[in-house]
């Protein structure tokens, strides 16, 4: 039952890198927040503990593979807001565990707006749609661009965002919206994403605690964005008059390669490529020492090779301007990571 007059939200993938960012965000904008979490081996809460200890934010279990348990979390928290956040997010993984991504991505997606509906058909929900379902799709991507998903991941975001975003807003009048957020990254990403897989062995290396790290496809292009930005937008969608998707995205785009480049800058430390395909390396100009390898496990059955995301329409209906620029952006992963690792150290 509802006991107090704030705006309610409720958060799933509460533990995640935007979940966290975004329980942060509504908490200072004065909502009671819930948070959705799912049962794990170890402590699934490292990132929102200074939240969940100062009471900002209330923990329940539930998983969006259970439809039981995500009707009682939404009968227990009677939101007003709900942000669709959890999801299998690694699209890497998704090629080895095709049927738990469609299971949690599409399936999962149904059952929490389904129980969402039921329980309040005036409720609003921003569902975490992404540039992945473009794929192929040339650049730049914007919401009138076809989709061409190549991965599970993408094929599965693209069924619920078709079939529980666009036809629940059609047929139902519910209030849903997509944001098509393209690659957004920080300290807290998680460490099997390339940008923070390269800040952290980079720290690592630089405090020569690691001699070298291995990726895949350094020539795939992303648009690149900072996490902290982008969590304002998927609340500024549901504040809208009508519901509405929109492409998030910083409208420049670096392959791998650069981005890697750019964290040696950022570390100071000096490096330069040798060899071409499986055989090219990085060599550490300073020690002579070969840093990185190419293993070929890294690379995708799948590629989608170009993300550059045209955010015209957020720009003028939200105001949407990326903050954070693309070298700040990997500076302060870079910088997070150095720091990590250092307090380790002592
Ligand atoms: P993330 O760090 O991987 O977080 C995913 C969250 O989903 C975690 O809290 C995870 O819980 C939870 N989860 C996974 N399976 C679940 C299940 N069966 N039931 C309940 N919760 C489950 O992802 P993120 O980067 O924050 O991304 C947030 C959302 O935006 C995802 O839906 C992602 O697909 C989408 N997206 C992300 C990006 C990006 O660049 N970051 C871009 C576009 C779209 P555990 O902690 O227990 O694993
Ligand atoms: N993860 C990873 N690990 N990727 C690598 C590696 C490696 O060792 N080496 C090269 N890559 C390449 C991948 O092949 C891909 O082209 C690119 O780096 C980015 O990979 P990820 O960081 O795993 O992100 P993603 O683009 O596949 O997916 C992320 O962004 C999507 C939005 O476009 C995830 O956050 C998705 O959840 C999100 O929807």
């Amino acid at each position: 039952m509802k006991q107090t007059s704030k705006k309610r939200a409720l958060i799933t993938g509460i533990t995640g890198q935007d979940g966290s960012y975004l329980a942060e965000f509504l908490a200072s904008k004065g909502y009671a927040v819930f948070g959705m979490i799912r049962r794990a081996s170890n402590d699934p809460l490292v990132r929102v503990s200074d939240l969940v200890r100062s009471k900002k934010v209330t923990i329940l279990y539930g998983n969006l593979r259970d439809i039981g348990s995500i009707d009682r979390v939404i009968v227990e928290t009677c939101p007003d807001e709900i942000y669709n956040l959890a999801a299998q997010s690694d699209v890497g993984i998704s090629f080895k565990c095709p049927e738990e991504t469609t299971e949690v991505n599409y399936y999962g997606v149904g059952r929490l707006v389904n129980a969402a509906m039921k329980a309040n058909p005036k409720v609003r929900i921003y569902q975490a749609s992404t540039s992945e379902m473009f794929g192929k799709t040339k650049p730049p991507q914007n919401e009138r661009s076809p989709f061409a998903p190549v991965s599970p991941y993408g094929e599965a975001k693209l069924k619920a965002h078709q079939d529980f975003v666009v036809r629940y807003r059609d047929a139902h009048g519910l209030f849903i919206c997509s944001g098509i957020l393209f690659n957004h990254e920080s300290p807290l990403r998680g460490e099997h994403f390339v940008t923070r897989k390269i800040t952290l062995s980079m720290a690592r290396i630089r405090l020569g605690l690691q001699e070298s790290f291995e990726l895949g496809n350094l020539d795939a292009k992303r648009d690149w964005g900072y996490a902290k930005d982008y969590v304002e937008m998927m609340w500024l969608m549901l504040q809208q008059n009508k519901p509405q998707d929109f492409v998030i995205a910083t409208g420049e785009s670096h392959t791998v390669r650069v981005f890697f480049l750019e964290a040696a800058n950022a570390l100071g430390m000096h490096v330069s490529f040798k060899g071409q395909g499986l055989k090219e390396v990085a060599v550490d100009e300073d020690t002579g020492r070969i840093i990185l390898r190419i293993n070929k496990n890294f690379y995708r059955p799948l590629e989608v090779d170009y993300l550059l995301g045209d955010s015209a329409k957020a720009r003028r209906a939200l105001g949407w301007k990326p903050k954070t620029k693309f070298t700040d952006l990997v500076k302060i992963m870079a910088d997070a990571d150095l720091n990590q690792v250092r307090r380790k150290l002592t």
